[in-house]
Parts: C-alpha cells; structure tokens; sequence
C-alpha cells in the first residue's frame, strides 16, 4: 500500500510517499519539502495570509517531484493523507483541500493526520527506530509536552507547558538578541560561542513536583538582561545571553524529561519537534541516559522541523495498528486547534 501524504499547517510545504507491506515497517520512499522562511523573515514571524497562498504555488510540484523520486505514478497512491490539525487554518486548507480534490480524482481514500502525532512518530523514520511504551518529549514552535505513548493511538498527556512552548522561548530571545526569524538554529549557533553559566535566568516550575513547563518569564528575563547590558551590547556578551538562554530551556527539558521517566517507571524516551534537532538538549539527554540507564531516541535531524514524510508514516501506522481507517468521504474539514489525546 502507498500512502502520499501533505503537511501544511504552518510555514513548510512537505510532501512523502510511503509505502506498507504487511508485518514490515513503513518504508518512505520519497520526500520533497520547501520551507517558506525566508519569506516570513521580513516580517519577523509567519504571516498565515502568505503562507496559505504559498502553499497553493508549492504543493503540486513537490507532489510531482516526490513521485518522480520515488519512481512511482499517481495511479499507484493507495491512500492520500494529510495534516488535520492543529496549525494555521488556511494553511491546513490548502493541504487539506488538494490531498481530498486528488483522491476524489484517483477514487482513493483519505485520511487526516494529526500534526504532533506526525511529530511524535517521526523518530520510527530514523535508523533506531524506539519500540513501545515510551515516554515523549515533544517540543516545537508550537507546543512543549510531555506523553506516555504506549502504543499507536494511545497517548496520555503527563505535563505541558502553561504559556510559551520551548520553540517560542528559543525565537523570542532569538529576536531580541536581533537574530532574525525563526531564531532557534541561530540561537543555538551563537551559544557555542558564549558562556552557559555567564547569566542567571529563571528555569521556573523546575522544582514543583508536576510535570508542567513554564517559558513566558524566560523572554522577558532575557529582555531585562539586554536592557542592562546597554544599547550595542559586545559580540561576547550576546553569545553568552545566548548560551545562558539555550542552558535555562535545555535543563528544564532535561529535568522534566527525568522526572517523567521515573513517574511512569518506563526507560524508553523520545524526543520529537524542531527543538529537538538542538545539539545542546541531544548532548544533555544523552549523557543523562548514559547515567541512569535509558534509550533516547531523534528523528533524523532533517526531520524534526515540519515535513511530509512524517505525515505519511503517521497516516501508515495508524493504517497498519487499526487505529483508523481511510475513508473514501471527501468532504473536509481542518481542526486550527485539537488536542492529541482526542486525535
Ligand atoms: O516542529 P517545528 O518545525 O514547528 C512546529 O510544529 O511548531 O518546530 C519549529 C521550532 C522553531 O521554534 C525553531 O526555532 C525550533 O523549532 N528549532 C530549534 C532548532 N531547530 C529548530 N530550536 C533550537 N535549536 C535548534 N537547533
Ligand atoms: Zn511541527
């Protein structure tokens, strides 16, 4: 079976095919992606007007071009998925709109993933695949939580943050340190160069016994800093605001991420989302299952940002678990917001 699937819930245009042979892992073909951030740039975040209409000129020629790459016709797409959800509503209705107007053309079901489940699988595309249960760290843009996955489907929340997601907190001290948008690879690149320990900033909800994340006060400590460094601060302090900042998000991660282990008594953890390509969090979370014993397992660094081909392979373990069912029903709908464990 073959599933072609369509990411496009916020500023990436991504398509995949995979492919499902029963008793086998999902295997992904191929995969075409085109980031709209250099557009969104000027603006200084992601302009969901622009993004929709970016998406309509994207999404066809990385369709064709994923086809072309994996050697396979239209004729041959068994099932066609895409992002449901959470995201930009127009951005999702254009995925949305063209995975449903392709399959009602080939007369093959459909089926819509959810977006942080796509995320949350992603790491089954990579060479060391994590088996069930696990705990899973899922951090981007848009949400920082922590789950107990036992199983395709079967996702129990067990702390989430209360305001910002980390990705936010790594783009908005990005921005103020004037590093452009997104800021969290930039961010990230600057820290090497400074000093983690040169800046006190506040890890708040890291001694409270619940499993919650809290970033907001993290943005406006690093405004407080910037202030009192002065107008041009030197290339030496801003790497060391930069490194401090990255050192705050990356031990809560860290501390949260034990914490959930020993809770649920498992030691398995995945880490999933944008935030998770960060070389500092892989460093940390590596020596610390080096130290008390557990496997962590990435997605492949190219994909852990937003993608298609974590899309499909989402739609193909649903498919392959039981757990839904495509449906030959092309009237859609987009859910901008949807929590997982409804999913
Ligand atoms: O998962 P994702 O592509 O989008 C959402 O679903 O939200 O994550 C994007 C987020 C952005 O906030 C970006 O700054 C952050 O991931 N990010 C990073 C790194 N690469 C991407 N943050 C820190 N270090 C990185 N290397
Ligand atoms: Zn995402």
């Amino acid at each position: 079976m073959n599933i072609l699937g369509f990411e496009s819930s916020c500023d990436e245009t991504g398509v995949a095919l995979v492919s499902v042979t029963p008793g086998q892992r999902p295997m992904l073909r191929a995969h075409a992606l085109y980031s709209q951030v250099q557009m969104h740039q000027a603006y200084g975040g992601v302009v969901p007007e622009l993004a929709s209409r970016d998406h309509v000129r994207r999404v066809l020629p990385l369709a064709s071009e994923t086809l072309a790459a994996a050697g396979a016709s239209l004729a041959e797409v068994d099932v066609v998925a895409f992002t449901r959800g959470p995201g930009l509503a127009g951005a999702l209705l254009v995925g949305a709109g063209v995975a449903c107007a392709l399959a009602a053309a080939l007369g093959r079901p459909t089926l819509g993933v959810h977006h942080l489940e796509g995320h949350l699988l992603s790491p089954f595309l990579s060479a060391d695949p994590p088996e069930f249960p696990f705990v899973a760290l899922l951090v981007s843009g848009g949400h920082t939580q922590l789950m107990r996955v036992d199983g395709v489907g079967h996702y129990q929340l067990l702390g989430e943050t209360i305001d910002d997601a980390a990705g936010e907190a790594f783009d908005k001290s990005a921005k103020l340190l004037g590093l452009g948008y997104p800021g969290g690879t930039a961010l990230a690149r600057l820290a090497e160069f400074g000093n983690p320990q040169a800046f006190e900033l506040p890890r708040p909800l890291l001694h409270q016994p619940n499993l919650d994340f809290s970033f907001a006060g993290l943005k406006t400590a690093v405004m407080t800093t910037l202030k009192k460094l002065g107008d041009s601060p030197c290339d030496e302090a801003r790497a060391d605001l930069a490194a401090s900042t990255q050192a705050a998000i990356v031990e809560v991660l860290l501390k949260k991420s034990l914490k959930a282990l020993k809770a649920s008594g498992l030691q398995r953890l995945v880490v999933a989302g944008g935030v998770g390509a960060n070389r500092s969090l892989r460093e940390q979370l590596n020596g610390a299952a080096e130290r008390h014993h557990f496997r962590v397992h990435y997605p492949e660094f190219h994909l852990c940002t937003d993608n298609g081909a974590m899309i499909a392979m989402a739609a193909a373990m649903r498919l392959q678990s039981g757990m839904a069912l495509a449906t030959p029903d092309y009237r859609f709908d987009v859910r901008p917001r949807w929590e997982l464990s409804a999913a």
